[in-house]
């Protein structure tokens, strides 16, 4: 369709609908706003992690329960959750075989954490091997760990200083990562980017997802250790690589003599070796995390076979004490036994095949709702994983992305959901599918966007 045939949304209509969403909101989350209030006494922000304040309605929902796709919050609300913990709950919320590998750890050998290894370690790093095609893998508690030491690895083996990354990229709270390129093309620190160790100018390059020749052209500096990136971006909206862009990147990436480290925290969504196996991608490193241990903390890091030989050549894993690699509980007993009951029961080959279908479904369905209402949205997705956004065209970067961004019709649609039940990602408009997820939650989730956005247009 083109651009030009799409309506124009109506900002006086829309302001009374929102209106209209919040007091529902109030209506129907007394407990939360009670719990809020108390909470706000004793927790920065009210929440036990500032990410919580971002919820729409002035308070987060407090929750009380989650199985499956399905939270209960402290008001009898009962959700359908296509946030998913922002995807670390993409394995659904307790699934049985992970809560049984834990209560076994637990319980019968004991050992949360032990400084020693286990089997499950073993178990994991073999899976891992066969989903990524990286040959060696170590553990943290989080991705952004992971991240962490896998740029440290890339500065030691290739002896240069800087990280290159995409412009509105997001690797977790990792001081490299944090740079874009503002309005006029300048490299600059990220709007937000709170206390950072040093200018991140200084560390890293910066250049727009897609653009090959703004890569080959930092690439030249001849001081770049490492790119760093999503496989597609997803934490700005989807955007997906244009064809043969990866190709080609990776040609240039290899030539400069930089490593490429792809980051699968969160396009796991595309496949059991996330993009990585899915395109067929050949990077140096990948990076994981979120949700392979079914919701339990867990990062981790895979390297080829030619960077693990380096690293048994050039780097002295003995000295512990100070290389910045490591931490006390990363690699834990307790976090293995969870990574191996999910992997192995519950994030399987067969049940990435159920929720890519699913979320193919739900980006089809929202696809021919945009047209039938000739709302000026697109819709992007990448397996299991879809997002809706407000502009008519598809962005190809970071930075086009970033200008598609909403925040009334945002909120709006946030609300509108939540108080029919549906719970969608707080920042932007994420949903995901997990192996709980039903044809019929899709379904419930296009009749309500359907009828949503008919009233959104009728003003
Ligand atoms: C692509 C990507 N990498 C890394 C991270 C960091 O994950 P964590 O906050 O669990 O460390 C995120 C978090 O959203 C992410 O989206």
């Amino acid at each position: 369709m083109a651009t030009t045939d799409r309506v124009r949304i109506d900002r006086t209509h829309l302001g009374r609908l929102l209106a209209r969403e919040r007091e529902l909101f109030a209506e129907r989350t007394p407990g939360s706003r009670e719990r809020f209030a108390e909470s706000s006494r004793y927790l920065i922000g009210g929440v036990p992690m500032q990410w919580m304040e971002m919820w729409v309605g002035g308070h987060p929902v407090f929750f009380e329960r989650a199985h499956g796709n399905r939270i209960t919050d402290v008001d009898g609300n009962e959700l359908i959750d296509f946030c998913l913990g922002d995807t670390g709950a993409m394995a659904g919320h307790s699934p049985e075989p992970t809560f049984a590998a834990v209560a076994h750890r637990m319980q019968e050998l004991g050992g949360v954490t032990t400084m020693l290894p286990s089997d499950d370690a073993t178990w994991v790093g073999r899976d891992l091997a066969r989903r990524f095609g990286m040959a060696k893998w170590t553990f943290a508690l989080t991705a952004t760990d992971a991240n962490r030491w896998a740029l440290r690895t890339c500065r030691v083996l290739t002896g240069r200083p800087r990280t290159l990354v995409m412009s509105y990229n997001y690797h977790g709270s990792v001081d490299e990562s944090m740079i874009v390129l503002d309005e006029d093309g300048r490299p600059v620190s990220r709007p937000g980017n709170i206390g950072p160790q040093v200018d991140p100018t200084v560390t890293s390059r910066v250049v727009e997802f897609n653009d090959l020749a703004a890569l080959e052209r930092e690439l030249a500096h001849g001081d770049v250790a490492c790119v760093l990136a999503e496989p597609a971006l997803t934490n700005i909206g989807i955007v997906l690589p244009d064809p043969g862009y990866w190709d080609e990147a990776q040609r240039l990436i290899r030539a400069a003599g930089a490593l490429l480290i792809i980051d699968e925290t969160h396009t796991l969504s595309a496949g059991p070796g996330g993009c990585t196996r899915a395109w067929g991608l050949e990077p140096d490193l990948v990076t994981l995390g979120k949700s392979i241990a079914g919701g339990v903390p867990i990062g981790a890091y895979g390297v080829s076979v030619a960077v693990a030989d380096r690293i048994a050549a050039e780097i002295d894993t003995g000295m512990v004490d100070t290389s910045g690699i490591g931490g006390t509980l990363a690699g834990n007993p307790l976090c293995l036994a969870a990574a191996r009951g999910t992997l192995e029961h519950v994030l399987t080959d067969e049940a990435f095949a159920r929720m890519i279908e699913l979320g193919s479904r739900f980006h089809h369905g929202v696809e021919e709702i945009i047209d039938r209402h000739r709302v000026p949205w697109t819709v992007e997705g990448l397996g299991a994983r879809a997002e809706l956004r407000f502009a008519a065209v598809k962005p190809r970067n970071g930075g086009e992305s970033r200008a598609a961004h909403d925040a009334e019709v945002e909120e709006w649609l946030h609300l509108y959901l939540l108080n029919r039940g549906i719970l969608i990602t707080p920042f932007h408009n994420m949903s995901l599918m997990c192996p709980a997820t039903s044809a019929d939650d899709v379904d419930r989730h296009l009749a309500l966007l359907d009828e949503g956005t008919a009233e959104l247009v009728a003003g």
